[in-house]
């Protein structure tokens, strides 16, 4: 039932404050102000590296999650294609633990990995939306995400709840390893509450969207820029372009634009750039006037201390409230997964059935 939505895509992609909030809810405690993680089979303390590895979407969501583990947690991470990890004779050590992310919990590559890690002596953890599923059977540990069944072959609302998940998991970790203290808990804690209506303030963007959609709807190529954990966003971002518009997109962090993708920029080349207002923004400000320079057009997803600080000709800005760094690539995915989704309509593709492409890859 898709609701007073054209698409499961849509509903899915409204869905998103209350699933998360679901999510939210099954592994924090609100009153207390902290993370509430079921026992696991292993010691956060005793280990010495994570390996988290997954295919597309979920893929990404471990890549914004290794961020969250070096900096809460202090601990190398290493974050692979699920079809890579298998076939590498990747070595995997005693005290390590490796994270399987799925949304189907069926996918053949992921499953691969996840029976390599075991045969290697690791314990595993899988964060997955399907309970049921042969990856949720076969790990250590299960973290659900809670996001109700997800109809659209592109992933939304399994995505941002597999956020939730890992900066829940992250945080605990930072904890028992005694680099965050309770205050910082309480702190990352109190974010992760606001990210409900905060997304609810991010779908008001919609109208604003779909205007925009008309410009990328003609485009021939897209590419989009982050930095940090929306540098994964970004790849997100040119994925759910492609696979239900059909233009092509690339995704590429910020700082690597001079070291070749820049010689693609033209007038015809809009380039959509995901950077809230941070440490680093002033550098993301030059990458955009290296574009604008080359007559590149620039969507820029930000805030409003962002938005004063980008003074670049020919951009179009979207503007979310301010918010705490570490919520920021949940909260941004929604335009992210708008500018998708409007474009594809625009196009007049089969959104939830995008050509080629199957729901649960289930072989390699
Ligand atoms: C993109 C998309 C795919 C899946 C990937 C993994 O929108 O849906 O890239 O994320 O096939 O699927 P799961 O999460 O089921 O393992």
């Amino acid at each position: 039932d898709k609701g007073n939505h054209r698409h499961f895509m849509a509903k899915e992609i409204y869905e998103q404050p209350e699933v998360i909030a679901h999510t939210f809810g099954h592994y924090l405690d609100l009153t207390r102000e902290t993370v509430t993680l079921p026992d696991l089979p292993f010691d956060l303390a005793e280990i010495d590296h994570i390996s988290i590895t997954a295919c597309g979407t979920a893929l990404f969501a471990g890549s914004i999650a290794e961020y969250w583990f070096e900096r809460f947690a202090r601990l190398p991470v290493s974050t692979d294609i699920a079809s890579e990890f298998r076939y590498r004779d990747t070595p995997l050590g005693k005290n390590g633990i490796t994270i399987v992310i799925s949304q189907s919990g069926e996918t053949a590559d992921t499953l691969a990995s996840l029976r390599y890690a075991r045969e290697c002596g690791q314990k595993t953890v899988a964060v997955v939306n399907v309970p049921t599923s042969t990856i949720a059977r076969e790990a250590d540990m299960v973290l659900p995400t809670l996001a109700g069944p997800e109809i659209g072959v592109a992933s939304t609302k399994a995505f941002t709840c597999q956020l939730a998940t890992l900066a829940c998991l992250a945080v605990h970790t930072g904890r028992v390893r005694g680099v965050l203290s309770e205050d910082d808990e309480h702190r990352l804690v109190r974010a992760m509450m606001e990210v409900p209506r905060l997304m609810t303030e991010a779908l008001k963007l919609s109208p604003e969207i779909e205007a925009l959609a008309r410009t990328l709807s003609k485009a021939r190529d897209v590419l989009y820029l982050g930095r940090g954990t929306n540098y994964p966003l970004a790849l997100e971002g040119a994925l759910k372009l492609k696979e239900i518009s059909y233009i092509h997109a690339e995704g590429y962090a910020a700082g690597e634009l001079k070291h070749g993708p820049i010689a693609l920029i033209d007038e015809t080349m809009p380039v959509v750039v995901i950077a809230p207002f941070d440490r680093i923004f002033e550098k993301t400000v030059s990458n955009m006037e290296e574009v604008a320079a080359r007559g590149g057009r620039i969507i820029l997803v930000t805030d409003q201390r962002g938005a004063d600080l980008a003074h670049v000709e020919a951009m179009q800005k979207l503007i979310l409230p301010e918010m705490p760094a570490t919520v920021t690539p949940m909260v941004y995915a929604l335009p992210v997964q708008l500018i998708a989704y409007h474009t594809a309509v625009l196009m007049g593709t089969d959104v939830d059935q995008p050509r080629n492409l199957a729901k649960s890859v289930t072989v390699e």
